[in-house]
Parts: structure tokens; sequence; C-alpha cells
């Protein structure tokens, strides 16, 4: 019986030929593996994910060399442009110390504009997920990473800026018509700033889009004289994400708000 017409394949006979043949498998099995990997990543990718995976180049424009999250890194990391904005504020800064670092959204850019970066996180698995990322924008070097509880590391810790990023509580956050700071985990609003300004009074919040603005406005009140405060809505492709509040020396224009 002769073989189907389709399964005819000529085979390469001169040097030339056969060198071609073996670059055009070399790159067939390469573009295979490259599928099957994306197609391993994709199944890794729970419903509760998937929103967020489709947003991925929002969280790090780099996701494609290799950044790597975890599930609640997926719905917890700083947009990267939201990140580098509040990044900017501490731009030449001496120490910034990331007090909730999760797998290294702001830490990253803190350390592309500052001198140096304390990364605090209470889970191992997100410190070794943000050295990673971390070495892909090649700033790791840049970046002291800590396992630890912030709140016992805090009368530790010394830096000219304070970024905090608390859990906001898992994406229900979003169904409160008013986010107060008794809703913050693990301990609330008020004791973490306080935690805080024991530190510096250079404090950056990165807090849910639907906070109570007043309560927001009062922390500056904790201190005396009262802080400076700025207060920051930040959008991607304008869709609100959150809002960032910046305290004293961060804060350029006191008690405005402002959009971003
Ligand atoms: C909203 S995420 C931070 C996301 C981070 N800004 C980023 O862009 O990747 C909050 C992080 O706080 C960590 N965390 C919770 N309690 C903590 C504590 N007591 N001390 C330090 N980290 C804590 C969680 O493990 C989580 O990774």
């Amino acid at each position: 019986m002769s073989p189907a017409k389709d399964s005819v394949v000529a085979l390469p006979r001169t040097r030339k030929q056969r060198k071609r043949f073996k670059r055009k498998v070399k790159i067939k099995a390469k573009r295979r593996a490259q599928k099957l990997e994306k197609l391993k990543e994709r199944e890794n990718v729970t419903p509760l994910v998937k929103k967020y995976w489709l947003q991925r180049y929002d969280l790090f424009s780099m996701y494609d060399v290799g950044v790597k999250l975890d599930e609640e890194g997926w719905f917890s990391v700083t947009p990267e442009e939201i990140a580098a904005r509040q990044a900017e504020r501490c731009a030449g800064a001496g120490v910034v110390i990331d007090a909730f670092a999760g797998v290294g959204g702001n830490a990253i850019q803190f350390a592309k504009v500052c001198h140096r970066v304390v990364a605090v996180d209470v889970d191992p698995n997100k410190v070794q997920l943000a050295f990673h990322n971390a070495k892909i924008y090649g700033v790791e070097d840049c970046i002291d990473f800590i396992v630890g509880d912030f709140f016992q590391l805090a009368p530790f810790l010394k830096g000219d800026v304070v970024f905090l990023s608390p859990p906001w509580g898992g994406p229900s956050y979003k169904a409160k018509e008013n986010f107060t700071l008794d809703l913050l985990k693990p301990k609330d609003g008020h004791s973490l700033f306080q935690v805080a300004q024991a530190i510096t009074p250079n404090i950056i919040m990165y807090l849910p889009r639907n906070l109570d603005m007043l309560q927001a406005s009062e922390l500056s009140w904790l201190s005396s004289p009262p802080l400076d405060v700025e207060i920051e809505e930040n959008f991607v492709r304008g869709n609100s994400k959150g809002i960032t509040l910046y305290f004293g020396d961060t804060a350029l224009h006191g008690s405005v708000l402002s959009f971003l």
C-alpha cells in the first residue's frame, strides 16, 4: 500500500538542506514547548484569578519574562502604573519601608528610584515571589527582603518613608458601600498608622476606592501638629483601582484631593 500523500516528507539530502531542516524542527519544538507552558499557566488560573490574569500586563509589564504570583498576589498586587506613581513621591529617598510587600509590585518600583527598600511580608512564599519578581526587573540588590510581622518588627525598623498596603480583606471589600478603617487586616487602620508614625511621619497608604474619606483625612490629626495629607484616586484604563493617601513630606500639595 502506498503512503497517504500528506505523510510523504521530502528528506533533506544536502548538508545545507539538513541544517535548515534541523533548524525548522528546533523552532517547531520551541514553539510547541512555549504553547504547552502557556496552556499549563492557564490551567493554574483559578476562576477567582481569571479576571486578574486578563489584566496581567497592567499588573506587571514584564509579566511574560517570568513574573510569578500566588492566588492572593493576583488580586492584591498594586498595578504597575500606580506603584510607579506612588514611588515617584519617594524619588531619591534613602530608605523606604514596604511594610506589606506581597509579591513585590510596590517594592520593585520603589527600588527603581530610591536608594534602599526594606520589603517585609509575613508570608515566606510571598517574599520568595517578591525576590523572584525583583530579579526579573533587575532591582533585587536594592531590596532587603524580610519575612516577618510588620507590627513586631516596626520598633526595630528605621526609614525615611513607610509604605502601607495592608490586606483589604479579599475581593469582597468591593461590596461595602463605605470602607471604614476598622475593616483593614490584620489590624485597623488607626493602629497601623500609629505604628508607622513611630518610624516616620512620611507615610503612604494604598487603600480601597470605597474608602471613607472623612476617616482617611482624620488620620492626619493623630499627629500634633497635624500632618499634611494629600488624597489621590488611582485609575488604570479609566477604572478606579484604589485611593492613595500621602502624609508628611510625601504630600506634594497639603490637604488636597487629586485624581490620576
Ligand atoms: C495587599 S497585599 C500587598 C501587595 C503589595 N503592595 C504588592 O504590590 O505586591 C498585603 C500583604 O500583606 C501581607 N501581610 C499580612 N499581614 C502582615 C503582617 N502582619 N506583616 C507583614 N505582612 C503582612 C500579606 O501576606 C500580603 O502579601
